[in-house]
């Protein structure tokens, strides 16, 4: 992660561990979490935004730990599905504190969520306004955002630029689709609609897409009020805050972004004659990214035609499949070797059967690198554990977690036997 510190023969230390103690004792690939990183990277947000309330975005990593961190940070949470809702409520995370998602959450999610006394659910289409009123009672009114679309194209790839028009999630503005929404829900007494959402992407490295949001949200806040006679107390302007992969990368700074943003806020609502609403942000990769890392052991190495090299590794798509999905790029180096030899460039492969399980491609790695050598890719926290698949019958990685230099481990590696467990009929 971004706190890893040089150790003895070129051993990585995260929170006084050393990494190749960690691959020792629980095997590898491993993924290994920062607790103090994770818990030191929340509170740089509230600290930015102290008014604010900060939602961890429990898509980019969920484990009961994780929510008792962000339980303790003073941090509510932002969930998708009944499973990551369940796994919060079963960790004890304050059902108040929660905010539901989803383009398409099904009865089942929306029920629990009320059985639950979630906080807040997130509105994103017509029909679910029906089956949320008929869910929520007058004398306990379930607390609502719409979801909408600002028409502000921000993040890494196509596949995560969710607020414009043209996919699937939210209510167009232009059109009059959200001013529907909201006039819906204002009619609603089980509902009480207290703000407009958006997202905007992931891995956004900049201000100026969330300043133009929240242009287009504060008009929109003008034009309720002017129609409807209420002042929305909340803009929620959901996640997307981008970190440094690569030496090169930008990463948004919490406190510059926040003076920014609180600045340009406040001169729309001042322009429109509105009150500031409070805002509610939904970071995940930004909190739990550089809180990770994953650690491979080499276990080829091989020439292939054009000169080309590749270090074939125990892990690949299966536990990270953001490179092949996105082209997303990583630093990888060894651990446990001297670094300052001379160095070759290697494609760092994974076991799966497809060529275009590549991990990292073009990375500077020891010429002499062999099967047993450590790799670990920093900045693993987010986004790849909680997209690992089953292919290939593999198993999902161990989490382990360090703090104050003791190690431990959090989740166990997945078996054949879980795999097994499964079936039930031949
Ligand atoms: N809020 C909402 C409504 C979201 O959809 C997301 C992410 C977040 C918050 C958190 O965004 P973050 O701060 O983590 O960027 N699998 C992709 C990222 C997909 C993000 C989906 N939504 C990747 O690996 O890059």
């Amino acid at each position: 992660p971004a706190s890893a510190r040089p150790g003895p023969n070129g051993d990585l230390l995260i929170g006084g561990v050393g990494l190749a103690e960690a691959a020792d004792r629980f095997g590898t690939p491993l993924y290994v979490l920062d607790e103090q990183e994770f818990r030191s990277r929340a509170r740089a947000f509230r600290r930015a935004l102290p008014t604010a309330e900060v939602f961890y975005a429990a898509k980019a990593f969920l484990c009961s730990a994780v929510v008792d961190w962000a339980a303790d940070e003073g941090l509510g949470l932002d969930v998708c599905s009944a499973g990551e809702l369940r796994l919060a409520a079963a960790a004890g995370f304050p059902p108040e504190r929660i905010l539901l998602h989803g383009n398409a959450k099904t009865p089942e999610e929306l029920r629990l969520a009320r059985r639950l006394r979630v906080g807040r659910i997130v509105v994103d289409g017509a029909a679910e306004i029906p089956r949320l009123a008929a869910l929520a009672v007058a004398d306990a009114p379930q607390r609502v955002l719409v979801r909408v679309l600002p028409g502000v194209a921000a993040g890494h790839h196509r596949a995560v630029r969710t607020g414009v028009d043209g996919q699937k999630f939210g209510f167009r503005i232009a059109g009059g689709d959200a001013a529907d929404a909201v006039a819906r829900i204002l009619g609603q007494p089980g509902l009480r609609l207290t703000g407009l959402h958006c997202h905007l992407g992931s891995q956004i490295t900049e201000a100026g897409p969330y300043l133009a949001a929240v242009d287009r949200l504060v008009g929109l806040l003008a034009e309720i009020r002017d129609r409807h006679g209420v002042e929305l107390p909340e803009l929620d302007l959901g996640g997307g805050y981008g970190v440094r992969y690569l030496a090169g990368d930008a990463e948004l700074d919490p406190d510059r972004f926040a003076a920014e943003l609180t600045a340009r806020l406040a001169a729309r609502c001042a322009e429109h004659g509105l009150a500031v609403p409070r805002l509610l942000v939904e970071p995940g990769r930004a909190i739990a990214a550089p809180a990770g890392v994953a650690l491979y052991r080499v276990l080829s190495v091989k020439r292939g035609t054009d000169g080309r090299a590749f270090a074939a590794v125990d892990g690949g798509m299966s536990d990270n499949p953001r490179p092949a999905l996105y082209g997303s790029a990583y630093q990888v180096r060894t651990v446990g070797r001297p670094t300052d030899g001379p160095t070759a460039t290697f494609d760092v492969v994974g076991r799966h059967c497809e060529a275009g399980d590549v991990l990292v491609h073009g990375a500077t790695l020891p010429a002499d690198l062999r099967p047993g050598d450590l790799l670990a890719v920093p900045v693993a926290g987010a986004y790849q554990l909680s997209m690992a698949s089953g292919y290939n019958l593999v198993g999902r990685p161990p989490v382990a977690a360090v703090r104050e230099g003791r190690l431990r481990l959090l989740i166990r590696r997945e078996t054949v036997e879980d795999l097994r467990a499964r079936e039930v009929g031949r």
